[in-house]
């Protein structure tokens, strides 16, 4: 089982440490786009966490169910409003089943990453086609690997800098990893929370994809399909599983 990042500490302050992410702005677009996808049928998210994205979801009438490893992070999920009606399985989402055949599954905010390994990214995928109805979608949102904007010789990449929140990227070139450091204003303090990943690049996704038996079918810069460019920063990709 991979290390579960998301304990009690970093639970205790999700959603306000990612408020940016609840904005209306930002969430509804996502779940607009995740409802036409899933149709009538039903959605499995990787990572549900506190269920930022899954609650809205299973609001607008689509059935949810959920895969996450933290038991912190899902019991807050489970304190919020419809957070009961809403099935999670705890375990790894590269490996872990759970009941029934959807139309989608969703894997947003980074998440692939969390898994650091080649192999464990392409089990995810493996995972997801054999919860999907033929012709079901898996959405991914990613960032863009950082690295045309890293100098040579340089591994730390400032990305946020403000008085709430300081966010370094540390590259590891040569494993295809990084760690993001975020340091928040605590107690009179700073609060270091360090986190792993493994990045990819979206044509190893699409490989990684092909394998599980799935096609790229859409990918844009955003949930509001803003066009995919070489100066895209993130992806927003969805693969259908071939009939
Ligand atoms: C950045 S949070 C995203 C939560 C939610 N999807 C959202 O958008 O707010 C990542 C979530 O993925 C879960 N996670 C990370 N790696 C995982 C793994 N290998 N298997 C299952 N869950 C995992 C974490 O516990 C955490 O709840």
């Amino acid at each position: 089982m991979p290390e579960d990042h998301f304990g009690e500490e970093v639970a205790a302050r999700y959603d306000m440490s990612a408020a940016d992410m609840f904005d209306p702005d930002v969430l509804d677009p996502a779940v607009d786009f995740l409802a036409e996808l899933a149709g009538d049928g039903a959605a499995l998210e990787l990572g549900i966490g506190t269920g930022r994205v899954a609650l809205p979801l299973s609001e607008r009438g689509v059935r949810v169910s959920g895969i996450d490893l933290s038991e912190s992070m899902v019991a807050r999920l489970r304190e919020k409003p419809g957070g009961d009606e809403i099935d999670v399985a705890i375990g790894d989402f590269s490996t872990t089943k759970v009941e029934g055949a959807f139309s989608l599954a969703y894997l947003v905010f980074n998440t692939i990453g969390n898994l650091t390994t080649q192999d464990a990214q392409v089990a995810c995928f493996e995972n997801v086609a054999s919860h999907l109805e033929p012709g079901g979608c898996f959405v991914i949102e990613l960032g863009v690997p950082g690295l045309r904007t890293l100098p040579p010789g340089e591994r730390f990449q400032v990305f946020e800098f403000s008085p709430e929140h300081i966010g370094i990227d540390e590259y590891d070139v040569e494993n295809q990893g990084l760690v993001s450091h975020h340091l928040s204003p605590a107690e009179g303090s700073w609060q270091l929370v360090s986190m792993p990943f493994r990045y990819a690049w979206p044509a190893e996704l699409d490989l990684m994809a092909r394998l599980a038996g799935m096609t790229l079918r859409e990918r844009w810069s955003g949930w509001n399909r803003e066009p995919f460019t070489s100066e895209s920063s993130k992806h927003v990709s969805v693969w259908e599983k071939r009939a």
